[in-house]
């Protein structure tokens, strides 16, 4: 699975770890999710097209690289992925946002959608895509194939914690999609849940539990 991208710099396990511990409290989660997600991001938009640009500095002028910000859209998958949102757009503060309202039915297992909002011209746009948690995989292949009936060519996702078998399904149906995730955890357990992993990522996130 040659793209998937396991970021293994100390800093993003340290806070991950601290983050899997039950006893952090719903603040100190959140500010780490926040955290993690800036790095993962930086990790994510290493290839992303540049221009250059006239400016001046105090000493001279001189053709400047840019990113074209409005051309990137962070789409949150709901409710989970708004925990990654205030974190991405620290390094990039004018992308664009959209949303995917899923949850995941406990009992089939399978994602419901309830909402979906995409900044106008979504087709044209780089889409990262933003979900803490891949645990069956199945709330990331629905989100892609919503993106993907919206006209969107480019997409690569952002997680926390992804199980093999969710991003085996995930590569198994769309090659061509980067993931880049802070770790890759040892299974599923029968309640679908990512083991060791950190829980639910929504409810320790909104102090839902
Ligand atoms: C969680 C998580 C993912 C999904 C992962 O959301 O944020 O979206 O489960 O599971 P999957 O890979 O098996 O689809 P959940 O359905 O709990 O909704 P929430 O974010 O509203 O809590
Ligand atoms: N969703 C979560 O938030 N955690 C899991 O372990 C699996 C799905």
């Amino acid at each position: 699975m040659k793209k998937i991208f396991e970021i293994n710099h100390p800093l993003i396990k340290h806070k991950l770890s601290i983050m899997r511990d039950k006893y952090t409290c719903v603040s100190e989660f959140r500010n780490l999710c926040n955290d993690i997600s800036m790095f993962l991001g930086y990790e994510a938009l290493k290839e992303v097209d540049v221009f250059e640009e006239n400016i001046h500095t105090p000493i001279k002028s001189m053709k400047a690289v840019k990113i074209l910000e409005e051309s990137i859209a962070f789409v949150a998958v709901l409710r989970a992925g708004l925990g990654m949102l205030d974190g991405i757009l620290k390094i990039l503060p004018s992308a664009k946002v959209g949303h995917i309202g899923l949850y995941r039915d406990e009992d089939t297992l399978k994602a419901v959608e309830y909402f979906t909002k995409f900044p106008k011209n979504i087709s044209n746009m780089n889409v990262i895509l933003l979900d803490p948690m891949i645990a069956t995989g199945g709330s990331i292949v629905d989100s892609i194939t919503i993106l993907k009936k919206h006209g969107v060519k480019s997409i690569k996702i952002l997680s926390l914690i992804a199980s093999p078998e969710g991003l085996k399904r995930i590569n198994d149906e769309f090659k061509d999609i980067e993931i880049y995730v802070a770790a890759i955890d040892e299974k599923l357990n029968e309640k679908g849940y990512i083991v060791p992993g950190l829980g639910d990522a929504g409810d320790r996130i909104f102090g839902t539990e």
